[in-house]
């Protein structure tokens, strides 16, 4: 009988560890709001250096950082001004390379984010194109078109940007750009070759630092076909996807990523990247593919219910994906854009009226507008979160964690109007939902005290009462929280995690969904309210209290392989 093993993986050498991302857990942090280290209310780098035991205790193989580059904040730092520095707020140079250090030290990799459709306005690119004026090569580098109408002053089209409003702003000499996101996110045009050149640069300038991966923002929106006369709103919704759309996931957004890859594979062991790409299921796997970004996210689940038949089909689906692109797959419930998973599950039933995040990030705001607040189940949201968290955390392929969700953290639904900052919310007078503020707020480490351990000057954003009871000082003293079933999961995952396939096993309940690992790991979820009968004893891990000989309701379990024991 061998014994589980506790310890962390073995200081990584990259000469002999199979792709390490395969079936990595990576944890998002969102800079600004993990961990203050000089009390403006704002998280840093040093903050997030001065937490790296605590990551490594989480039993997580990389931390993924959201962008910490110098920015007005129009976006949460998605308008990024220089992609090749730190925001001052957040630190230097030298403090990023001190935090890849510590990480590096603990065996845990970095991955960073990159945003290649669009800068901030205050990109010295962009501030140079206002300067440059009409028909400049500075101007050439974004997207910029005589207005329509007698005097040109209307948009060159109706286009909406994704955060409301228009998608074309116009300049002091009366020319438009365009602009996907916040009017302070000029897209760039991927036409031009400077823009190609910059981004290569600056991958080589991560990559030399230390990075392993990177994010990529948008990764299927780069490339355009602006060619006149450009069609409405209304047509660019109807134009097939198929790789030849004006705006979305053309084909040759892949010639950018080959340039990319040539890049990544230039180091040893290659650097990775993700897609954040919000495609059509059959053209997930060409982001995937190896020789194109390598990874694709699937958000598929944190798009769906906390339902056996919705779950199982997505797994099934995204592992044939990955199997069609020669990645792994890759599992989110939880991020920055859009309402915890632990209040999700804890609505009756979210609405469905629009694609993508947008869909998401409506939750709650659909209860507190429509519905009565109390129809939120927030107890019931909990125990579902940590049902569905072990389910996908005893799946092949890799998991994507937000800072926070080891928590059981709720969505914050009570951040005063004044204190919003996502222009999603803005930009649509609030009309279109409150944004995404609430998954962004300040952790809390301590039960008590300034802004609960987040820093000694408060937080940025406001964090309700109710947080003390998620801080990371209580949920360590306590072996049934949140904080230690991720820990315990972790851990034990380093020994389930094994070939990238499952076998599922039939219940003969349609509430209840159980699959086997190659190595003999089994994972067992009751989706449903009653009992489900175990067939054997050897439960290693639960979301919930178990009894011996069932499964309760909304409860998952984890049963080794008896020789494990
Ligand atoms: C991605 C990011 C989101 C950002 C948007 C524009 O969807 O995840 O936070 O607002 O891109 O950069
Ligand atoms: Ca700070």
């Amino acid at each position: 009988m061998t014994s589980v093993d506790e310890s962390p993986t073995s200081a990584f050498d990259p000469k002999h560890d199979p792709p390490w991302w395969r079936q990595a857990v990576v944890y998002q942090i969102y800079p600004r709001s993990f961990a203050d280290s000089n009390g403006d209310g704002i998280g840093d780098i040093p903050g997030i250096t001065s937490r790296v035991d605590y990551l490594a205790k989480l039993g997580i193989d990389a931390v993924w950082l959201s962008p910490f580059y110098p920015s007005e904040l129009a976006d949460g730092g998605y308008d990024v001004a220089d992609y090749r520095d730190v925001d001052p707020r957040l630190g230097t140079l030298a403090d990023f390379d001190e935090l890849v250090a510590a990480l590096h030290a603990h065996t845990l990799r970095v991955v960073i984010d990159i945003v290649p459709n669009h800068t901030s306005d205050q990109h010295v690119w962009f501030q140079e194109a206002l300067r440059a004026g009409p028909g400049s090569a500075a101007r050439d580098r974004y997207i910029f078109r005589d207005g329509t109408g007698l005097d040109g002053s209307k948009p060159p089209s109706d286009w909406q940007s994704f955060f409301g409003g228009s998608a074309w702003e116009r300049v002091d000499d009366g020319q438009w750009y365009l602009h996907h996101f916040a009017t302070e996110q000029p897209d760039l045009n991927w036409d031009n070759r400077d823009v190609h050149d910059d981004f290569l640069y600056t991958l080589r300038f991560w990559g030399d630092r230390g990075v392993d991966g990177f994010r990529i923002d948008v990764a299927h929106m780069l490339t355009k076909d602006l060619t006149e006369p450009l069609p409405t709103h209304a047509e660019l919704q109807l134009i097939p996807r198929d790789g030849k759309h004006p705006t979305l996931d053309r084909d040759d957004v892949h010639d950018v990523y080959a340039e990319w890859r040539a890049v990544f594979d230039s180091y040893d062991p290659p650097r990775t990247a993700v897609a954040e790409a919000w495609v059509d299921r059959e053209r997930v796997p060409l982001y995937a593919s190896p020789e194109s970004l390598g990874q694709a996210f699937n958000f598929d689940l944190l798009q769906a219910d906390f339902d056996p038949e919705q779950f199982r089909r997505i797994v099934t689906d995204n592992l044939d994906l990955a199997a069609q692109s020669g990645s792994s797959s890759t599992w989110v419930l939880s991020n920055h854009d859009v309402t915890r998973h632990a209040t999700r599950y804890g609505l009756p039933h979210p609405p469905r009226e629009k694609d993508g995040w947008l869909t998401v990030k409506h939750g709650i705001e659909w209860v507190l507008a429509g519905g009565p607040a109390d129809a939120i189940d927030l107890p019931g949201g909990a125990r579902r979160a940590r049902a569905a968290t072990l389910f996908v955390l005893g799946l092949p392929g890799s998991a994507y964690l937000y800072q926070g969700e080891e928590l059981g953290l709720h969505e914050v639904a009570t951040i005063p109007d004044d204190a919003r900052q996502d222009p999603t919310f803005f930009r649509t007078g609030g009309t279109d939902g409150l944004g995404r503020d609430g998954c962004r707020v300040p952790l809390p480490w301590e039960e008590s005290g300034e802004s609960f351990g987040f820093g000694s000057g408060g937080a940025h954003l406001p964090q309700p009462g109710w947080f003390a009871e998620h801080a990371v000082a209580r949920e360590e003293k306590d072996a049934t929280s949140s904080l230690a079933m991720y820990r315990r999961a972790l851990t034990l995952r380093h020994s389930l995690q094994s070939g990238e396939r499952l076998e599922w096993i039939e219940t003969r309940d349609p509430t209840v969904l159980r699959y086997r690992r190659p190595n003999g790991w089994e994972v067992v979820t009751n989706f449903g309210v009653g009992e489900y009968p175990l067939d054997r004893a050897d439960v290693v891990l639960s979301s919930g209290p178990v009894r011996l000989g069932v499964v309760p309701g909304e409860t998952t379990v984890w049963l080794a392989p008896c020789e494990e024991y």
